[in-house]
């Protein structure tokens, strides 16, 4: 494979934080979800040959029918996160309770995931991904349950895989947002993508037109704005679909509605990652009537309306929403 001396993950964590004492570490949390998502690659381009398709028959805590691969990828993340040296805690969608991998000298990270989203299109070969926010402990803390419900405006850094057409790791720091695209043969990610921001044009909006019925007037009239002006793309995986309107511009939807009163998404490992990417590549995050990463949790696996993508367009659909 030619890589046209292009930099390697490693080489750009190493570069960024190795010489940063307050978050010293955090390079090999992000190397452990590489690696994990390098296995997990391996599995989803596999899983209809070794007849890991499917389900488990086991419910998660969400209520969900757990695919084989939700469980196979959230427990190659909690391998890798829990022997890479510096991850205290892990608070996973497929996991009912915090994993606690060492509340006093486990190292200095918490780390919410979504090992495998998008599970309804596992079966069909469409784009799926994983979801990654990351927590600093605070210094002396002993890391308990509570400890993992932090806003998200605490994260340190965030990061998302899209396991498509090609596999792309996208990573958020304080400073910038890049991805990587991975070179199967290998298992190394290069950088491909330097720098990201959402572009200010907004071609695309993605919400599922089949919630429309049970939405309150004022999210319907906001949906109904979004529909005369741009073009719907919607893959289903929250990842697919924010990933395109990352790097083409557009607004992803999906409000409370009759019968998900709270959303769907779930505000620590979906709504608050992907929401400090997209703020840090100059796009919002909101509820519908506040900023995302504000919002304060009360517990894991707790649901949020989600509007996300780029910034004018957020601002303009969550002030029709919220009457502002
Ligand atoms: P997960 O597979 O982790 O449960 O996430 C699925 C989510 C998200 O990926 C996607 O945007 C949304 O479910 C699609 O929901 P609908 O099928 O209700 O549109
Ligand atoms: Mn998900
Ligand atoms: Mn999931």
């Amino acid at each position: 494979m030619v890589t046209g001396g292009k930099t390697t993950l490693q080489e750009y964590v190493e570069a960024e934080w190795q010489n940063k004492s307050q978050i010293q570490g955090l390079n090999a949390v992000i190397l452990a979800i590489a690696e994990g998502s390098r296995q997990v690659q391996q599995q989803v381009q596999q899983a209809a040959l070794a007849d890991a398709l499917g389900t488990t028959g086991e419910t998660n805590v969400q209520g969900e029918i757990v695919q084989r691969l939700d469980e196979a990828s959230s427990s190659i993340f909690v391998e890798t996160l829990s022997t890479s040296g510096h991850v205290a805690a892990i608070g996973c969608e497929e996991i009912e309770d915090p994993v606690i991998v060492d509340g006093e000298t486990g190292g200095g990270f918490i780390v919410l995931m979504d090992p495998l989203d998008g599970s309804s299109n596992i079966d069909v070969a469409v784009s799926i991904g994983s979801i990654f926010g990351i927590w600093k402990k605070a210094p002396g803390e002993t890391v308990n349950d509570d400890s993992l419900l932090k806003k998200g405006n605490e994260q340190v850094a965030a990061a998302y895989v899209v396991y498509g057409s090609s596999t792309v790791l996208v990573l958020a720091t304080q400073d910038a947002v890049c991805g990587f695209t991975l070179d199967a043969q290998s298992g190394i990610y290069y950088e491909t993508h330097p720098n990201i921001l959402i572009p200010d044009a907004c071609p695309y909006y993605s919400t599922n037109e089949g919630n429309s019925k049970g939405l309150d007037e004022p999210t319907k009239k906001a949906i109904a704005l979004l529909r005369d002006k741009y073009s719907q793309r919607y893959v289903g995986s929250l990842v697919a679909d924010f990933h395109r309107n990352l790097l083409k511009g557009g607004i992803f939807a999906y409000p409370a509605d009759l019968n998900r009163r709270d959303g769907r998404l779930r505000l620590m490992y979906e709504a608050n990652p992907l929401g400090f990417v997209a703020e840090q590549a100059g796009g919002a995050a909101s509820t519908g009537y506040e900023r995302i990463l504000d919002v304060l949790p009360k517990e894991l696996h707790q649901r949020t309306p989600l509007i996300l993508g780029n910034k004018d367009v957020v601002e303009s659909t969550v002030s029709v929403i919220s009457g502002d």
